[in-house]
């Protein structure tokens, strides 16, 4: 058996986004950005985000990497499943992620990113989780920052189970 202890309700989420979204909003203003959601945790997060920017040119893509199998343990290895189609040369690019936990996936991601000459890439996180950290991964932009313990709801699963929680929890086995 499994317990679910709330983190944030989906009152605190909407609250952190908007937060966030003003930051970013007021750090691009003027500017054109290029919003890259990796799939699947960040749909939801992604999803809300965009929609309270209030900039003039926002373009969405969508890229799919995997470190993790069905379980609740790192892989070391990051698979590159899906890219993007967007040209990202000469653009501020902003990638979301639901949760960033080692840092490698961003780390490798990143590096994909910049093969392609963008003006800037910026990360953005609903998680900022520190306890497992094995790379020096900025992360720009984060909602709500924890020290440890496996989360799911508000797009991020276990097992892919529980993305459609509009909350989020600790999930406790
Ligand atoms: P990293 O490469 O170790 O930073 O792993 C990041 C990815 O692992 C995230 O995009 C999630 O898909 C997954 N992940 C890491 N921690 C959690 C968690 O607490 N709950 C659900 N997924 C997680
Ligand atoms: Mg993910």
């Amino acid at each position: 058996m499994s317990e679910r202890v709330t983190v944030l309700t989906e009152e605190e989420i909407a609250d952190k986004v908007t937060l966030v979204a003003k930051q970013i909003s007021s750090d691009y203003r003027g500017e054109e950005l290029v919003v890259i959601a990796i799939l699947k945790g960040a749909f939801i997060f992604c999803a809300d985000l965009i929609r309270k920017l209030t900039l003039e040119s926002v373009k969405v893509d969508f890229l799919r990497a995997a470190s993790y199998g069905s379980g609740i343990t790192s892989s070391e290895e990051v698979k590159l499943i899906k890219d993007i189609d967007i040209d990202i040369k000469s653009k501020h690019v902003l990638i979301v992620e639901d949760i960033v936990d080692t840092g490698r996936t961003l780390s490798f991601l990143v590096e994909h990113m910049r093969l392609r000459g963008p003006k800037s890439v910026r990360i953005c996180a609903m998680i900022d989780k520190r306890e497992r950290r094995k790379t020096d991964i900025q992360v720009d932009y984060a909602c709500h920052t924890v020290a440890e313990g496996f989360l799911v709801g508000y797009g991020l699963d276990f097992a892919e189970n529980y993305r459609n929680l509009p909350g989020l929890y600790h999930l406790k086995q």
